[in-house]
């Protein structure tokens, strides 16, 4: 089925859906991890947070290769819901830049994110789909209007499908109330007044949508661009969204597996003896996002991959090249915003969450120089599939890893 004439949520190519499963079967191994609830209150830690808090490391780790090889059957989400909501999501286009960040933990897209919401009057959303990740399979997820329901842990991509459809088209009335509760959403300045209405309104869903959904109506239907940031969210339910509005932009940021698991490290959120079910965990989910963008007729157009370790190296050329992607102008804004975040020579900033690197590059290098060969060996040993593909070098002696002098990215 074409991508653009889809009417439906079915899969573009049944192909991909013969290759996840094979791709799956490696990786069975993957348990059950119950994830707390994503915390109502704007704690101190979170606003500075850049890529979600420690406890949503494992949101992954459902039962991806159940779900996919036993198929559609078992999605227990309600069909006739998703195809009513389908067909009203036909009524209208947006006339502006819908984007979204899609990536892994640690991968630089608090840093992207931020460039993309530099731009003039744009809207820009912060991990907004955290509340389905964590409480999908596990708790009752609650609409505006009281309704409750309990969802099987494999209608996860449906329900992120159809909420960043929803929030793409400013309806907001009809994604779950949590979403809009969830402090991850709320790390913007741009949507103070609208967060300080969620804090008012104390949870009372009545009110959000009364009170404050309008607000948020209001500031998206004037935007002049719509960015989504994700790291929960994988390319099968991308591939859905992109099904529904075939106009959207999708830029997948990847980074080096190495540092993106050395950061999620040091913020805690893997444990040093957990490392090797870390990298599995991260490596093969990400072998299945790119293996989704290969095989899945959808990502053919309005789909970008972008390297992290690229975009540092050259800030402003490859932004250039992201916004000229999107369709938006190179606005001076922007390019003001890249080079105070990352274009400070010599500037390395010590912080865990900021999208503000000073020296971009240098910062990306960091890693080299503290990782233990022993951990690096034991990354590449798991990641060397997404590596090879990606274009990073492995490390053969702890004199390659330490040598600067030698780039271990293929550019
Ligand atoms: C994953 O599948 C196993 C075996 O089918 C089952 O016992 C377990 O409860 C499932 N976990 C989740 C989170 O659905
Ligand atoms: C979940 O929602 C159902 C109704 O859809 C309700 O019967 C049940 O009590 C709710 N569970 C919790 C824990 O709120
Ligand atoms: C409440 O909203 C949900 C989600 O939009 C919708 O599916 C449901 O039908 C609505 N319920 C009522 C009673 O309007
Ligand atoms: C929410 O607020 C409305 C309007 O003030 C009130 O009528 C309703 O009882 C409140 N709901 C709850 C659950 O407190
Ligand atoms: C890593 O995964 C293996 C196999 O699934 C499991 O037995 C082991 O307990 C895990 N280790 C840790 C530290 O979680
Ligand atoms: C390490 O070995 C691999 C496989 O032989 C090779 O592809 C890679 O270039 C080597 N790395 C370095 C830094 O020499
Ligand atoms: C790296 O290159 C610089 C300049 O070319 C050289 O002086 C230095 O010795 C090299 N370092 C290593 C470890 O090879």
């Amino acid at each position: 089925m074409p991508c653009r004439r889809a009417t439906n949520f079915r899969r573009c190519s049944p192909g991909s859906i013969i290759i996840l499963v094979l791709l799956a079967i490696p990786f069975m191994y993957y348990g059950r991890i119950l994830f707390p609830d994503v915390p109502d209150t704007y704690g101190t830690q979170l606003s500075e947070t850049g890529e979600g808090n420690g406890r949503n490391r494992f949101q992954n780790a459902d039962n991806r290769s159940r779900s996919l090889s036993q198929g559609e059957s078992q999605v227990h989400l309600d069909r006739k819901h998703i195809d009513q909501e389908n067909n009203r999501g036909k009524d209208r286009v947006r006339n502006i830049p819908l984007i979204l960040i899609v990536s892994m933990m640690r991968s630089g897209t608090t840093f992207t994110g931020e460039v993309f919401r530099s731009y003039p009057d744009s809207l820009y959303l912060f991990e907004p789909m955290q509340y389905l990740s964590g409480n999908v399979g596990h708790n009752n997820i609650t609409y505006m209007n009281g309704t409750q329901r309990f969802y099987d842990r494999t209608s996860l991509h449906d329900l992120h499908a159809l909420a960043i459809r929803n929030l793409l088209l400013c309806r907001f009335h009809d994604v779950p109330a949590g979403v809009f509760k969830s402090s991850h959403f709320l790390y913007h300045n741009h949507l103070k007044n609208f967060y300080n209405c969620v804090l008012g309104v104390r949870g009372n869903d009545t009110l959000l949508g009364k009170k404050c959904i309008p607000m948020l109506k209001q500031k998206c239907e004037r935007a002049t661009s719509f960015a989504i940031k994700l790291i929960t969210v994988r390319m099968e339910a991308i591939a859905q969204v992109m099904k529904l509005l075939p106009e959207m932009y999708v830029i997948h940021l990847v980074r080096d597996p190495r540092p993106a698991l050395f950061s999620q490290m040091k913020v805690g959120q893997v444990a040093e003896s957990n490392l090797a079910n870390a990298s599995e965990l991260h490596c093969s989910d990400l072998l299945i996002d790119l293996a989704v963008t290969k095989q899945d007729s959808c990502f053919r157009q309005n789909f970008h991959r972008q390297r992290y370790e690229d975009l540092v190296r050259d800030p402003l050329g490859q932004f250039e090249g992201l916004f000229e992607f999107v369709n938006l102008k190179f606005h001076p804004n922007v390019q003001g915003r890249i080079k105070q975040i990352a274009m400070r020579k010599g500037v390395v900033r010590k912080c865990l969450y900021c999208s503000d690197k000073g020296d971009a590059m240098a910062a990306s290098l960091v890693w080299r120089k503290s990782a233990h060969f022993s951990h690096v060996t034991e990354i590449q040993k798991h990641c060397d599939k997404v590596m090879n593909e990606l274009g990073y070098i492995s490390a053969n002696s702890s004199a390659d890893l330490k040598n600067m002098n030698f780039s271990l990215t293929k550019f």
